[in-house]
């Protein structure tokens, strides 16, 4: 295991990625996108014509040659040695995501991959970022920390991120409630700590989440 660990949750258009990604840049750290997972197992899932709903029943360690890297400054997702950086982020994926996401087994599978993953991180620590890591991926972290902004905030972050249509907002609040039915991201579990993003800029977020991580 790496010596440091930082769990960082948070909602879509919270910053928690990009905040998270400078952050770890700036203290020589490693950088885990947990999400981009489930994003690459949707995209398996799709492209392979399988049913959504049970992907969680196959064998995923033989279904999935995962790999994504941990350097904040050199992001890369591949499955089966294969590109699939910007594949995970299209609109099908982000639609059906939430349906995989959900599968206990699948979340299982995810958990494991994320811990070692993290383990084998060659840096001296390594923030972890998604929607279950500070309560149950990494409960036992250092630092935990649930990364959040208003509503209205989040939507404008995004479909500034994605340079899209209204239809956005939409889906982007949807999926959040499909998504904490299942794990509780929008309120801090004890012991982690709350950063609201809403009044600041994306430096004072990154500035604010290395002040929590050296205290
Ligand atoms: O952070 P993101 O938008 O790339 O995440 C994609 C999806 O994966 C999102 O709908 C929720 C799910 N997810 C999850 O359930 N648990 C995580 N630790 C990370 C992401």
């Amino acid at each position: 295991m790496s010596k440091v660990v930082i769990a960082v949750d948070g909602p879509a258009g919270s910053g928690k990625s990009s905040v998270s990604k400078a952050a770890a840049t700036r203290l020589g750290f490693g950088y885990l996108d947990t999400g981009a997972g489930y994003r690459a197992l949707t995209l398996t899932a799709l492209n392979n014509q399988l049913e959504l709903e049970t992907v969680g029943e196959l064998n995923l360690g033989e279904l999935f040659a995962y790999e994504i890297s941990t350097d904040p400054d050199n992001y890369w997702v591949r499955v089966d040695s294969g590109d699939v950086t910007e594949a995970i982020r299209s609109k099908d994926v982000e639609l059906n995501v939430s349906k995989v996401a959900a599968q206990p087994k699948v979340r299982a599978f995810m958990r494991d991959i994320t811990r070692s993953i993290a383990r084998n991180c060659p840096k001296p620590g390594i923030i972890v970022e998604g929607r279950d890591i500070t309560t149950v991926v990494m409960p036992d972290a250092q630092t935990r920390v649930l990364l959040t902004a208003s509503e209205e905030v989040r939507l404008s972050r995004r479909s500034i991120d994605l340079q899209a249509d209204g239809s956005i907002s939409a889906q982007v609040s949807d999926r959040d409630k499909k998504d904490s039915k299942v794990v509780d991201f929008l309120n801090p579990a004890p012991g982690v700590q709350l950063l609201d993003t809403t009044e600041l800029s994306f430096e004072e977020s990154v500035a604010a989440l290395v002040d929590f991580i050296n205290r």
